[in-house]
């Protein structure tokens, strides 16, 4: 690993880990079951077919693991990040408790996996701590505790004092059998075990259409197409759906940093607080440079992705909101933000692709992406196998949301008004106004314009239409990309699709080389 911090933020404690070698995918083909997307629901599918006996193909837009799966924090947890209170609100109990089973059994898979695979990724059992943050919310501390008694969860105790930090917490509840992992190490051993298995892995294979009738076939942008009897669309947000799902999730930017720490003195644990949105912690040591070292990873100041330019303020508002608690941290040594799909009533969708029947989707992480995407694992296997499992109509894409009502109309406004952008003037006045390295939005007339300056000064220019709905893009300074505030595409700084759900780039202009002034 380097831990070299980058001035973009893009940095994240898990990079750096060697995966297999993929193949390019040259020739058309043809299996049971393809897989796009190479993260923890797409492997973990692919890993229980192949356990069955399917043949797999799994098609990777970039390289092995380059989506989310880096950018998490890793927490292996069954608290339910909307909180348990809500979910039982939301799903009722029978419903709350299913997905507090699913998230169990996921963590369960995930340790069971990593020993049978003898994939060293750093798995380790530890407790979670939920306290009260410092404006006041022990109500909320009390509403999960009543909860998680409703639901029968057994591993959780409630205590009024006793911080289990080296701050005053207030109250705080603390739930037993939770995990940490490295996450691209597992990934790595999954995706290896996957290719022993006879699954075959294809990157830089970027999909730009998925047709389900009458046969299903997957088109790559180098002209190739699979046929399957059944396809697994596990890219985040679903590049195949262009209006349903996107209707009942929201794309959120969280940030994160790591800051090293002497060995002991942050007691392994998972924490998290109640503010809104809260900070989420861990610890993680690995070898650094050559030597041991202890890491505390903290994340939080989330946003609606492509809504927010100040970046550089909530990577400084996390640091300073550590050191006020965690006095013992020294230099920040990583930093760097994901991208978090939250669905309109706080559980992922899993299942069947709305109006197909052998498309099938995992998407809405919500926050909890390393249990969701094993729990999608578990579950797609065994809807394409035709096995019944009791977690099926709890993640069912097509369920009805009538209890979340107020936050579909919320987050529905909100992608309304980011078409009032097509009407606002550029972010600067003139291409001149951009500095080196930097990207801002121009106004041409009718048209919106997406300008990066790179370090020789060259002006690179797209259409700042967002491919997938025709929204614009906003800049993003901390991460060098094109972030949609609809929907959550993101583009690189040249205007290559990084995420979808568009699956085209935005369209490029001819470069100039103005100086900037
Ligand atoms: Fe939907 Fe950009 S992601 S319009």
């Amino acid at each position: 690993m380097n831990p070299s911090l980058s001035s973009e933020h893009t940095h994240s404690l898990w990079m750096g880990v060697d995966m297999p070698t993929a193949h390019t995918l040259n020739e058309d083909t043809a299996t049971e079951v393809c897989i796009i997307g190479s993260g923890i629901a797409g492997l973990t599918t692919a890993y229980r077919l192949l356990e069955a006996g399917k043949s797999v193909v799994v098609l990777e837009s970039r390289t092995l693991g380059s989506g989310m799966t880096p950018l998490t924090t890793a927490h292996l947890s069954n608290v339910m990040d909307r909180g348990l209170s809500a979910i039982i609100r939301l799903h009722g109990e029978q419903g709350a408790r299913l997905a507090v089973q699913s998230h169990t059994a996921a963590i369960e898979w995930i340790e069971r996996t990593a020993t049978a695979e003898s994939i060293a990724c750093d798995f380790e059992r530890v407790d979670g701590y939920l306290f009260a943050s410092s404006n006041g919310s022990e109500s909320h501390i009390e509403a999960e505790w009543q909860a998680a008694r409703r639901v029968g969860q057994t591993t959780v105790a409630r205590y009024d004092s006793a911080s289990p930090l080296a701050f005053p917490t207030g109250p705080y509840l603390r739930f037993t059998r939770q995990a940490q992992f490295h996450p691209m190490k597992y990934l790595s051993g999954l995706a290896r075990a996957v290719e022993e298995k006879g699954g075959r892995l294809f990157t830089n294979a970027h999909v730009t259409e998925v047709n389900a009738n009458p046969h299903i076939s997957v088109k790559t942008r180098n002209g190739r197409q699979v046929a399957a009897n059944s396809v697994v669309v596990a890219t985040n947000t679903p590049i195949n759906n262009t209006v349903t799902l996107h209707t009942k999730q929201a794309p959120y930017t969280t940030y994160v940093i790591g800051a090293r720490i002497s060995a002991g003195s942050v007691p392994k644990a998972l924490y998290w607080d109640t503010e809104d949105p809260y900070h989420y912690v861990r610890v993680h040591a690995d070898t650094i440079n050559g030597r041991e070292q202890t890491v505390l990873i903290v994340g939080g100041e989330d946003h609606k992705t492509g809504q927010a330019e100040d970046g550089e303020r909530r990577y400084a508002a996390l640091e300073s909101w550590m050191r006020e608690r965690f006095p013992m941290a020294k230099d920040v040594l990583f930093s760097w933000a994901g991208q978090v799909m939250e669905s309109i009533d706080g559980l992922a969708y899993i299942g069947r692709n709305p109006g197909d029947s052998n498309v099938y989707v995992a998407t809405g992480d919500s926050g909890m992406g390393m249990t969701h995407g094993t729990i999608a694992g578990l579950l797609l296997s065994d809807l394409i196998m035709n096995r019944p499992s009791p977690w099926a109509s709890l993640y069912d894409p097509s369920r009805p949301s009538i209890k979340a009502a107020g936050t579909f109309l919320a987050e529905s406004l909100n992608v309304a008004a980011q078409y009032g952008d097509w009407l606002t003037s550029g972010d600067v006045a003139s291409a001149h106004d951009i500095p080196v390295d930097g990207g801002a939005v121009l106004r041409d007339g009718l048209h919106k314009i997406a300008a990066y300056r790179d370090s020789d000064g060259v002006l690179h220019q797209c259409s700042a239409v967002c491919p997938h709905l025709s929204c614009i893009v906003a800049w993003n300074g901390s991460q060098k990309t094109w972030d949609c505030p609809c929907h959550g595409s993101r583009f690189d700084r040249f205007g290559k699709v990084l995420n979808g759900p568009a699956t085209s780039d935005l369209s490029p202009l001819p470069a100039s080389n103005p100086s900037p002034s």
